[in-house]
């Protein structure tokens, strides 16, 4: 199969859903404009999208064919979008780049930023509230995703993160960060493709475990870029990490150690989805494992 085009079609869908979402917010002017500028300037500033892309491919791999799945999966985007205006915050990473564009508090202030990723984080759920689909599926939904993005999940593993700043963490808490600030959002996206298809109870199962390998090598990927400097190009300033006193895979693992836990990471997940049918190609392709592993942003 054509991966690329896959990723660039699932990619104008979630585009196209997201465009229209930051339009409409605009158009019934009862958003303040300040709030939807800052907002639509995080939004749509050239993300890969992978989230809804996964939860998507998750959703068609169990037999889900309606177009009921994209608002659910864009809303994974807001709330990765203000996980990322929030992260990059003077207060947390303190970046003033993001893909090449200066972070949404350089442009906007740091209240505007906060109030952006506040918005757009409750607007996730509102509009998973309104999407077609049974309401008790809509209540796991709801259920799963608020949880992994709570204290349990991402929030708890970017308080550890900071907490832990300038101190050398045990391997098992920079796994507990990983897992938690990025790879339960990921888990959590594939899962919810699956529950919006009713998937049976074993091919939850199998996509429960891809998506967290690939969210934790996700992460670890993300940690080997900072450190390889494949990011440069992109606006974002490379060796941050350790210049931070960050912990991150390669300074609790070592550059190589980490390059092959998250190849694993990678072959297991592949192998986890096996037993689905050729509909999980787009997840099992053994070019997505390329892409997580070699991706360059
Ligand atoms: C970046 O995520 C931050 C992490 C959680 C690793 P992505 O690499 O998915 O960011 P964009 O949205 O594509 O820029
Ligand atoms: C970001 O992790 C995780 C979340 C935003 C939840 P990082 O701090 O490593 O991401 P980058 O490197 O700023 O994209
Ligand atoms: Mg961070
Ligand atoms: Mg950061
Ligand atoms: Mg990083």
């Amino acid at each position: 199969m054509d991966l690329k085009l896959y990723l660039k079609e699932k990619k104008e869908a979630v585009d196209g859903f997201l465009r229209d979402y930051i339009a409409s917010k605009k158009n019934r002017r009862d958003c303040p404009a300040d709030l939807c500028d800052a907002m639509g300037y995080a939004l749509m500033a050239g993300g890969k999208r992978i989230r809804p892309i996964l939860s998507i491919a998750a959703y068609e791999a169990v037999g889900g064919t309606s177009g009921n799945i994209l608002p659910v999966a864009s809303s994974l985007e807001l709330i990765h979008t203000y996980s990322l205006i929030h992260d990059d915050l003077p207060a947390m990473d303190n970046d003033d780049f993001r893909r090449n564009k200066p972070t949404t508090h350089r442009v906007f202030g740091e209240a505007a930023a906060i109030l952006a990723g506040d918005a757009l984080l409750t607007d996730a759920f509102n509009i998973i509230s309104h999407a077609e689909a049974p309401a008790a599926i809509l209540i796991d939904v709801i259920r799963e995703l608020s949880y992994a993005c709570g204290p349990e999940g991402l929030v708890g593993g970017q308080s550890l993160d900071l907490i832990l700043e300038g101190r050398k963490a045990e391997k098992s808490e920079v796994e507990y960060i990983h897992t938690r600030k990025t790879g339960a959002l990921i888990r959590t996206s594939v899962r919810i493709g699956a529950l919006m298809a009713g998937a049976p109870q074993a091919e939850l199962g199998y996509l429960t475990e891809y998506g967290e390998k690939i969210g934790l090598a996700f992460q670890i990927t993300d940690d080997i870029l900072d450190v390889t400097g494949t990011m440069e190009e992109l606006g974002k300033s490379t060796g941050a990490d350790d210049a931070r006193g960050k912990n991150t895979y390669p300074s609790a693992f070592g550059l190589k150690e980490s390059r092959e836990i998250a190849e694993r990471l990678v072959n297991d997940a592949v192998r986890a989805v096996e037993n689905l049918n050729k509909k999980a190609e787009p997840l099992s392709d053994s070019e997505i494992a390329k892409y997580i592993l070699s991706r360059r942003n």
